[in-house]
């Protein structure tokens, strides 16, 4: 069996513990990993002022995957200023190892009624290295009354095309054969327009597909009223970064949500993470979920080729009635025996 050489960037908060457990959970599905640790994050920018030097990027340009836990400090942390490690560190990633694919799937688990909605599989395909996300813009006059900052959203043609083309490939693959597009031609007509073309134009390349539109703030209403309307999303990195978390929440919690970051070409590594965040109120308490971590790590093992013992973690997942209290390591050890 091949071995794969993962980075570990456990990050910030509750980061660390939920990847501990997804390492656990890969191993005892038989697969080999040859994990290198990166420290990363808060603490090590805290320390030394670094936040993704140079030789860390080459290095981990030549692993086959990274599994990434949090990254962001505490809110209202005042020694990390707002976007260093966010910018520096993750997205710095999504934009060099050109992870262009953010993929989310959300499937309700069995048993979960909390707003009393019917089971969702559903998956996001969010576009990960343009948009607003490009960190176009800058502030002029700062600090006087006459200030003006501006950001802008960058969309091109060929990045619109491969993340919707890649949309399309996914709905092919599903039974229901689905697709919308999820945007706010309304409003952002030039951006919009872009997209939308796009989308039609890549749409006639795949007859067979039934594809619909929604404007984000729509959107935002049937996730919650009727979310079993969509199957396939695409959408631009903002919209979809919001929209996610919705989808998250309504689908069976956050701390199930997972996400795989993917450069398709693999020209370089994915990466793969939980979509929540860094949780600084419960570090140590053992109250964090790690099922969002251990269900990227399957994702991560689907992309590797790994499909047996991706879906064995997967049906250990489905089948983990999830309990009320239950600490992290607990749920990992229990997977773990499921798989
Ligand atoms: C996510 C996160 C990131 C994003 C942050 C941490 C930069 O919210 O992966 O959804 O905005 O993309
Ligand atoms: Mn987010």
């Amino acid at each position: 069996m091949a071995r794969y050489r993962v980075g570990l960037i456990g990050g910030d908060g509750i980061g660390p513990e939920v990847i501990g457990e997804t390492v656990k959970v890969i191993k005892a599905a038989g697969v080999e990993l040859d994990t290198v640790e990166y420290d990363l994050g808060a603490d090590r920018y805290l320390r030394t002022g670094d936040v993704l030097p140079d030789d860390t990027l080459l290095e981990i340009r030549a692993l086959d995957a990274v599994l990434l836990g949090a990254v962001g400090p505490p809110i209202g942390s005042t020694q990390v200023p707002s976007g260093i490690l966010e910018r520096g560190l993750l997205l710095k990633l999504r934009f060099e190892l050109d992870l262009y694919v953010n993929m989310r799937p959300f499937v309700t688990p069995k048993g979960w009624n909390r707003f009393n909605i019917e089971p969702m599989d559903m998956v996001v395909i969010r576009e990960n290295t343009e948009g607003p996300y490009v960190g176009e813009g800058g502030l002029l006059r700062k600090g006087t009354k006459q200030e003006v900052a501006t950001q802008g959203s960058l969309n091109t043609r060929f990045g619109v095309e491969r993340v919707v083309r890649y949309a399309f490939e996914l709905a092919s693959s599903r039974p229901r054969r689905h697709l919308s597009l999820v945007h706010k031609t309304n409003v952002l007509t030039y951006a919009g327009d872009l997209w939308q073309r796009t989308f039609n134009d890549v749409a006639a390349e795949f007859p067979d597909i039934e594809t619909a539109y929604s404007h984000v703030d729509a959107a935002c209403i049937h996730m919650v009223e009727n979310p079993t309307r969509y199957d396939v999303i695409v959408t631009d990195n903002l919209f979809g970064d919001i929209l996610t978390d919705l989808c998250g929440a309504v689908s069976g919690g956050i701390g199930l949500a997972a996400s795989a970051n993917l450069n398709p070409d693999r020209t370089g590594p994915s990466l793969f993470e939980p979509v929540h965040g860094a949780a600084h109120d419960i570090v140590g308490t053992g109250k964090a979920n790690p099922m969002a971590a251990i269900r990227s790590g399957a994702l991560m093992l689907e992309f590797l080729g790994e499909r047996e013992a991706a879906s064995r973690i997967n049906r250990a997942l489905e089948e983990y009635e999830i309990p009320r209290v239950a600490k992290t390591s607990a749920i990992g050890d229990a997977i773990a025996e499921r798989v």
